[in-house]
């Protein structure tokens, strides 16, 4: 009976971990308000910054006829991809993740907000 317990916790825990490994799209368009003034993520068009239709699992500084820095054509060179570790990363603190870069965005200070916008980017938005 007691020995039940600490497996029925670790159930639990594991259950609470993998609900806030994945993040919720819906939230996450919401979140993308906050990009939209630079970004486009449901067409291939370029703005400000380059459009991120795809951008998760892609290759960083690859969108096609976007003139990224030098930083960031770099660190693609080097091997960086837009998996949801990197982007991550790069959307918490955009100037410590790649330094030299000219994404001119603060970054997202909760871990919430920052799953659920990648959700949204790997939900394939639409328009
Ligand atoms: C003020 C404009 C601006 C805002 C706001 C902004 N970005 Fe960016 N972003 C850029 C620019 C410019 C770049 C290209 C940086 C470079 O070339 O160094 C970029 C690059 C990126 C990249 C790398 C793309 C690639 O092709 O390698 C990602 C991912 C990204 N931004 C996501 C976001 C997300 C998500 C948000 C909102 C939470 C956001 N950005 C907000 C301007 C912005």
């Amino acid at each position: 009976m007691l020995r039940a317990i600490p497996s029925a916790l670790a159930f639990y825990l594991a259950g609470v971990l993998v609900a806030q490994a994945d993040g919720d799209a819906a939230l996450g368009k919401k979140v993308f308000y906050r990009c939209m003034a630079c970004h486009e993520a449901a067409t291939d068009r370029d703005k400000v910054g380059p459009h991120l239709l795809g951008v998760v699992g892609r290759t960083a500084g690859s969108a096609e006829n976007f003139n990224y820095s030098q930083a960031m054509k770099d660190a693609g060179a080097a091997g960086l991809v837009w998996d949801e570790t990197n982007l991550a990363a790069y959307l918490s603190a955009p100037k410590l993740k790649i330094p030299g870069n000219r994404m001119a965005f603060p970054g997202l200070t909760n871990d919430d907000d920052i799953a659920n916008v990648i959700a949204y980017l790997k939900a394939d938005p639409k328009p």
